[in-house]
Protein backbone atom coordinates (compact mmCIF):
# COMPACT_ATOMS: atom_id res chain seq x y z
CA UNK A 1 0.00 0.00 0.00
CA UNK A 2 1.52 3.82 -0.80
CA UNK A 3 1.01 6.15 1.34
CA UNK A 4 0.43 9.81 0.12
CA UNK A 5 3.64 11.79 1.20
CA UNK A 6 2.20 14.26 3.42
CA UNK A 7 0.47 11.16 5.59
CA UNK A 8 4.19 10.21 6.01
CA UNK A 9 5.30 13.78 6.93
CA UNK A 10 2.55 14.17 9.37
CA UNK A 11 3.77 10.63 11.18
CA UNK A 12 7.20 12.19 11.48
CA UNK A 13 6.06 15.05 13.17
CA UNK A 14 4.06 13.31 15.67
CA UNK A 15 7.41 11.18 16.47
CA UNK A 16 9.69 14.05 16.66
CA UNK A 17 7.00 15.99 18.97
CA UNK A 18 6.69 12.36 21.02
CA UNK A 19 10.89 12.76 21.52
CA UNK A 20 10.51 16.67 22.00
CA UNK A 21 7.69 16.37 24.84
CA UNK A 22 9.90 13.58 26.18
CA UNK A 23 13.37 15.03 26.58
CA UNK A 24 11.95 18.27 27.90
CA UNK A 25 10.14 16.61 30.50
CA UNK A 26 13.03 13.99 31.46
CA UNK A 27 15.49 17.16 32.87
CA UNK A 28 12.64 18.89 34.19
CA UNK A 29 12.00 15.83 36.62
CA UNK A 30 15.84 15.66 37.43
CA UNK A 31 15.35 19.66 38.78
CA UNK A 32 12.26 18.51 40.50
CA UNK A 33 15.14 16.33 43.11
CA UNK A 34 16.98 18.90 43.57
CA UNK A 35 14.38 20.48 45.66
CA UNK A 36 14.78 17.52 47.86
CA UNK A 37 18.51 18.04 49.08
CA UNK A 38 19.14 14.76 47.53
CA UNK A 39 21.53 16.01 44.63
CA UNK A 40 25.24 16.25 44.64
CA UNK A 41 24.77 19.33 42.59
CA UNK A 42 27.01 21.80 43.89
CA UNK A 43 25.05 25.13 42.70
CA UNK A 44 21.97 24.64 43.63
CA UNK A 45 20.68 26.24 46.87
CA UNK A 46 18.29 23.70 47.67
CA UNK A 47 21.04 20.43 47.23
CA UNK A 48 22.44 19.73 50.83
CA UNK A 49 25.86 19.71 48.97
CA UNK A 50 25.59 23.30 47.91
CA UNK A 51 28.44 25.33 48.09
CA UNK A 52 27.89 28.74 49.13
CA UNK A 53 30.81 31.68 49.50
CA UNK A 54 32.47 34.70 49.05
CA UNK A 55 33.08 33.58 45.16
CA UNK A 56 29.85 31.04 44.96
CA UNK A 57 26.89 33.75 45.99
CA UNK A 58 23.12 32.42 46.17
CA UNK A 59 21.67 31.86 42.69
CA UNK A 60 19.17 33.61 42.97
CA UNK A 61 20.67 36.41 45.38
CA UNK A 62 17.08 36.35 47.15
CA UNK A 63 16.94 32.45 47.54
CA UNK A 64 14.54 31.30 50.23
CA UNK A 65 14.37 27.20 51.22
CA UNK A 66 11.00 26.03 49.98
CA UNK A 67 10.32 24.14 53.51
CA UNK A 68 11.46 26.00 57.03
CA UNK A 69 10.47 24.80 60.22
CA UNK A 70 11.19 24.98 63.94
CA UNK A 71 13.26 22.27 65.69
CA UNK A 72 12.44 20.69 68.06
CA UNK A 73 15.71 21.33 70.26
CA UNK A 74 16.84 24.55 73.20
CA UNK A 75 16.63 27.50 71.18
CA UNK A 76 18.60 30.36 72.70
CA UNK A 77 16.49 33.30 74.21
CA UNK A 78 15.12 36.08 72.59
CA UNK A 79 15.81 33.81 69.59
CA UNK A 80 14.53 35.75 66.24
CA UNK A 81 11.48 34.24 64.25
CA UNK A 82 14.21 33.77 61.10
CA UNK A 83 16.67 31.52 62.84
CA UNK A 84 14.75 29.99 65.24
CA UNK A 85 13.83 27.96 61.63
CA UNK A 86 16.24 25.57 59.52
CA UNK A 87 15.81 23.50 56.26
CA UNK A 88 12.97 20.64 56.64
CA UNK A 89 15.59 19.15 54.82
CA UNK A 90 18.39 19.58 57.72
CA UNK A 91 15.89 19.14 60.90
CA UNK A 92 15.34 15.63 61.78
CA UNK A 93 19.41 15.18 61.75
CA UNK A 94 19.75 18.31 64.21
CA UNK A 95 17.26 16.88 66.49
CA UNK A 96 19.02 13.50 66.62
CA UNK A 97 22.39 15.10 66.88
CA UNK A 98 21.40 17.52 69.60
CA UNK A 99 19.41 14.73 71.70
CA UNK A 100 22.55 12.08 71.66
CA UNK A 101 24.72 14.54 72.88
CA UNK A 102 22.13 15.24 75.94
CA UNK A 103 21.96 11.87 76.85
CA UNK A 104 25.80 12.23 77.23
CA UNK A 105 24.96 15.21 79.53
CA UNK A 106 26.41 17.85 76.95
CA UNK A 107 23.58 20.32 76.53
CA UNK A 108 23.73 22.10 73.18
CA UNK A 109 21.22 25.16 72.11
CA UNK A 110 20.74 26.84 68.46
CA UNK A 111 21.72 30.65 68.14
CA UNK A 112 20.85 30.96 64.78
CA UNK A 113 19.96 28.62 61.99
CA UNK A 114 17.96 30.27 58.98
CA UNK A 115 18.78 33.65 58.31
CA UNK A 116 17.18 35.84 55.74
CA UNK A 117 18.44 37.92 52.63
CA UNK A 118 17.33 40.88 54.80
CA UNK A 119 18.93 40.06 58.11
CA UNK A 120 22.40 38.86 57.11
CA UNK A 121 21.99 42.66 55.47
CA UNK A 122 21.06 44.03 58.46
CA UNK A 123 23.91 41.87 60.75
CA UNK A 124 26.63 42.26 57.99
CA UNK A 125 25.78 46.17 57.93
CA UNK A 126 25.68 46.50 61.70
CA UNK A 127 28.89 44.70 61.76
CA UNK A 128 31.00 46.80 59.60
CA UNK A 129 29.74 49.90 61.68
CA UNK A 130 31.01 48.97 65.37
CA UNK A 131 33.92 47.05 63.66
CA UNK A 132 34.84 47.55 60.16
CA UNK A 133 34.85 46.48 57.55
CA UNK A 134 37.63 44.05 57.45
CA UNK A 135 36.91 41.71 60.90
CA UNK A 136 33.25 42.21 59.15
CA UNK A 137 34.22 40.36 56.36
CA UNK A 138 36.34 38.02 58.51
CA UNK A 139 33.11 36.49 60.84
CA UNK A 140 30.27 38.24 58.42
CA UNK A 141 29.10 37.11 54.76
CA UNK A 142 27.25 39.51 52.55
CA UNK A 143 23.28 38.81 52.28
CA UNK A 144 23.47 36.77 49.23
CA UNK A 145 26.42 35.04 50.26
CA UNK A 146 25.52 33.19 53.72
CA UNK A 147 25.07 30.13 53.81
CA UNK A 148 22.30 30.60 56.74
CA UNK A 149 19.75 31.40 54.26
CA UNK A 150 19.87 28.29 52.38
CA UNK A 151 18.55 26.75 56.28
CA UNK A 152 21.44 24.13 55.85
CA UNK A 153 23.94 25.68 58.39
CA UNK A 154 23.35 26.37 62.18
CA UNK A 155 25.02 28.42 64.89
CA UNK A 156 25.09 26.20 67.81
CA UNK A 157 25.71 26.89 71.49
CA UNK A 158 26.67 25.46 75.00
CA UNK A 159 23.66 25.95 77.29
CA UNK A 160 26.03 25.98 80.42
CA UNK A 161 28.48 28.38 78.79
CA UNK A 162 26.91 31.05 77.79
CA UNK A 163 30.16 33.31 77.72
CA UNK A 164 31.89 31.06 74.94
CA UNK A 165 28.69 32.10 72.79
CA UNK A 166 29.87 32.54 69.62
CA UNK A 167 33.89 32.91 70.75
CA UNK A 168 36.96 31.12 69.88
CA UNK A 169 36.51 29.17 73.45
CA UNK A 170 33.51 27.77 72.45
CA UNK A 171 35.45 25.03 70.98
CA UNK A 172 37.52 24.15 74.42
CA UNK A 173 33.04 23.65 76.05
CA UNK A 174 31.64 20.17 76.78
CA UNK A 175 29.72 21.52 73.30
CA UNK A 176 32.21 22.08 71.27
CA UNK A 177 33.98 19.68 72.01
CA UNK A 178 31.07 17.00 71.21
CA UNK A 179 30.11 18.27 68.08
CA UNK A 180 33.99 18.32 66.84
CA UNK A 181 34.06 14.70 67.73
CA UNK A 182 30.29 13.79 66.77
CA UNK A 183 28.93 15.91 64.38
CA UNK A 184 29.46 13.59 61.31
CA UNK A 185 27.88 11.18 62.25
CA UNK A 186 24.24 12.86 62.36
CA UNK A 187 25.61 14.36 58.76
CA UNK A 188 27.15 17.73 59.90
CA UNK A 189 30.90 19.15 59.79
CA UNK A 190 32.88 22.07 61.03
CA UNK A 191 32.49 24.49 58.02
CA UNK A 192 35.42 26.98 59.43
CA UNK A 193 37.85 25.16 60.92
CA UNK A 194 41.00 27.12 62.14
CA UNK A 195 43.72 28.13 59.50
CA UNK A 196 41.42 27.38 56.37
CA UNK A 197 40.70 31.19 55.88
CA UNK A 198 42.84 30.62 52.73
CA UNK A 199 39.99 28.10 51.37
CA UNK A 200 36.77 29.05 53.37
CA UNK A 201 36.94 32.28 52.90
CA UNK A 202 36.15 32.47 57.05
CA UNK A 203 38.01 32.83 60.24
CA UNK A 204 37.93 30.15 62.79
CA UNK A 205 34.28 29.55 63.79
CA UNK A 206 34.25 26.71 65.97
CA UNK A 207 30.34 27.53 66.68
CA UNK A 208 29.07 27.28 62.86
CA UNK A 209 28.40 23.63 61.66
CA UNK A 210 26.61 22.91 58.24
CA UNK A 211 24.26 19.99 57.06
CA UNK A 212 25.82 18.00 53.76
CA UNK A 213 24.40 14.69 54.75
CA UNK A 214 26.24 11.51 56.64
CA UNK A 215 27.68 10.51 53.13
CA UNK A 216 29.71 13.29 52.56
CA UNK A 217 30.24 14.52 56.35
CA UNK A 218 31.69 10.81 57.17
CA UNK A 219 33.83 10.77 53.85
CA UNK A 220 35.56 14.21 55.14
CA UNK A 221 35.92 12.67 58.47
CA UNK A 222 37.30 9.62 57.61
CA UNK A 223 39.19 11.11 54.71
CA UNK A 224 40.71 14.20 56.93
CA UNK A 225 39.22 16.64 54.19
CA UNK A 226 39.25 19.71 56.31
CA UNK A 227 36.81 22.36 53.82
CA UNK A 228 33.65 21.84 51.58
CA UNK A 229 35.38 24.04 49.38
CA UNK A 230 38.04 20.69 49.25
CA UNK A 231 35.62 17.77 49.31
CA UNK A 232 33.21 19.20 46.61
CA UNK A 233 33.82 19.84 42.85
CA UNK A 234 32.68 23.07 42.15
N1 LIG B 1 29.41 33.66 59.69
C1 LIG B 1 29.16 33.15 58.37
C2 LIG B 1 30.36 33.25 57.51
C3 LIG B 1 27.99 33.85 57.74
O1 LIG B 1 27.76 35.02 58.03
O2 LIG B 1 27.34 33.22 56.94
ZN1 LIG C 1 27.10 30.72 61.26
Amino acid sequence: MKHPRSVIIGLLLIVLFAAFTYFKLYPAKLSQDHTTGTNSSATNPASISVIVNKTHPLNPLTYTPAQLVVPNIPLRSNITDNEKQVSSVMAPALEAMVSAAKQQGVLINLRSGYRSYALQQKLYNYYVQTQGQAQADMYSAKPGYSEHQTGLAVDLGDVNVPSCNVQDCFADTAAGKWLDTNAYKYGFILRYPNGKQGATGYAYEPWHYRYVGTVLATKMYKQHIPTLEQAVVY
